[in-house]
């Protein structure tokens, strides 16, 4: 497989995919897509584009003749789709823009990908569809446990220490969707289209659900990049509700990781759940991110905990998410690469290290500069 369309790269978690594929494979030629929405930010592959193996097409995914046209003059083998609208809150107050995006989006991806691989001599050998999703089409998940128990699962080498579970349920491959908010139903909707044209028409199709990504270049509306930079600012730290929600994390290099191995070696049609044993409650998370920005400013102990501020909770806010990943752990050998506490020691460091990247963004002039460049969006 040569040429590899990545939608979805100059965002949080398909930049970190863009540039381990430019680094790792010299010999296929990266075409990174992007509508550079206000989460897109070409600034977090400022390191790789200018690889002879890369390319960026500005471009929207809903635009159908558009994707028949990069797929031909590309020569596609190859779509990892992670572009979608993907943050919660803004699904709530606007869930037309999740349905466009999401649903009609990756069906436009789909169809043009499927009439110009029908289109050559070799079908649909040697092609796939690998479509990026999320953990929470599954629902959520009780807390049947609040202090925390130990995790039923095995602990592999490099699993955390932290290793509790909120609860005696994990979502699995076969667990039936059950999604709550527009954000998730958009998603669950794109899963099933996925498979549609899989079950349909024969196209070689697969999907993971990953759990909570975390790491650098994330968009600061999202809870770790926004406390850290309200800690920095010393702004309020607005808690959902009480606090007692859980989410499992996941270094966003160890997704893309996953992503390299199962777009390689991956069964097409079929389903991989990525997570890393890794479950918090927000209310914790938040304190280990405090006491670890307070010690890297060199701030006394406890400093900074007068900045949280509990605030009426998200509506239909999902109690409890846990992955189960075993199966791919144990079919493609992937597990976790970092600790907990290694990776948000790393990634706060880099919110520290990198306060242009953020106030490039919260400023919003890096929206004006690509709109200079490429035109309004
Ligand atoms: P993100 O919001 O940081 O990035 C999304 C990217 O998609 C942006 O660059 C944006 O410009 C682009 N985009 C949006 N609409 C587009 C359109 N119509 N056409 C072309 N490009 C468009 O999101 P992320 O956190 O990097 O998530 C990437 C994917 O991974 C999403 O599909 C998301 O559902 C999934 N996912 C995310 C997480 C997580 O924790 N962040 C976890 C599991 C799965
Ligand atoms: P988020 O990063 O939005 O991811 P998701 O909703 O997709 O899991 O939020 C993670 C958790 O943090 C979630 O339970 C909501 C909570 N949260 C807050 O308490 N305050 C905030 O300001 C944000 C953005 C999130």
């Amino acid at each position: 497989m040569k040429n590899i369309l990545i939608t979805g790269g100059a965002g949080f978690i398909g930049s970190h995919v863009v540039r381990l594929f430019v680094n790792k494979y010299p010999d296929y030629h990266i075409v990174n897509l992007d509508k550079l929405t206000y989460a897109g930010n070409l600034a977090n592959l400022k390191d790789i584009e200018d690889r002879p193996n890369y390319t960026f097409v500005r471009a929207d995914i809903c635009d159908y003749d558009e994707m028949r046209r990069i797929m031909e003059k590309y020569e596609i083998d190859g779509v990892i789709h992670l572009a979608a609208e993907s943050h919660v809150d803004r699904s709530i107050l606007d869930p037309f823009t999740f349905a466009r995006t999401n649903v009609m989006g990756t069906l436009s991806l789909l169809q043009a990908a499927k009439v110009y691989w029908e289109s050559r001599p070799e079908g649909y050998e040697g092609k796939l569809f690998y479509h990026i999703s999320t953990d929470e089409v599954y629902g959520a998940l009780e807390l049947t446990h609040p202090e925390g128990t130990e995790s039923p699962f095995t602990t592999t080498a490099s699993s955390t220490e932290h290793h509790l579970a909120f609860g005696t349920e994990f979502f699995l491959e076969t667990t039936k969707y059950n999604p709550h908010s527009p954000y998730s139903a958009s998603k669950a909707s794109s899963d099933h289209f996925v498979r549609a044209y899989h079950d349909t028409y024969g196209m070689p199709t697969l999907v993971t659900n990953c759990s909570n990504n975390y790491g650098p270049y994330q968009f600061p509306e999202k809870l770790i990049p926004l406390f850290v930079n309200n800690i920095r600012k010393r702004k309020p730290l607005p808690v959902y509700g009480k606090g007692e929600n859980v989410r499992d994390w996941l270094f966003v290099e160890d997704h893309a990781r996953a992503i390299d191995l199962i777009f390689h070696k991956g069964k097409p049609a079929q389903t991989y759940n990525i997570g890393g044993f890794n479950e918090w409650k927000n209310i914790d998370l938040i304190r280990v991110m405090i006491r670890t920005v307070d010690r890297l400013l060199g701030n006394p102990e406890g400093y900074s905990d007068e900045l949280i501020t509990y605030v009426t909770d998200r509506k239909g806010h999902d109690m409890r998410y846990a992955i189960d990943s075993r199966k791919l752990q144990e079919e493609l050998g992937w597990e976790p690469s970092l600790q907990f506490e290694e990776g948000i020691e790393k990634t706060v460091r880099w919110y520290l290290d990198n306060q242009d990247w953020i106030d490039n963004i919260t400023s919003g002039d890096y929206e004006k500069y690509y709109d200079n460049m490429y035109g309004a969006r």
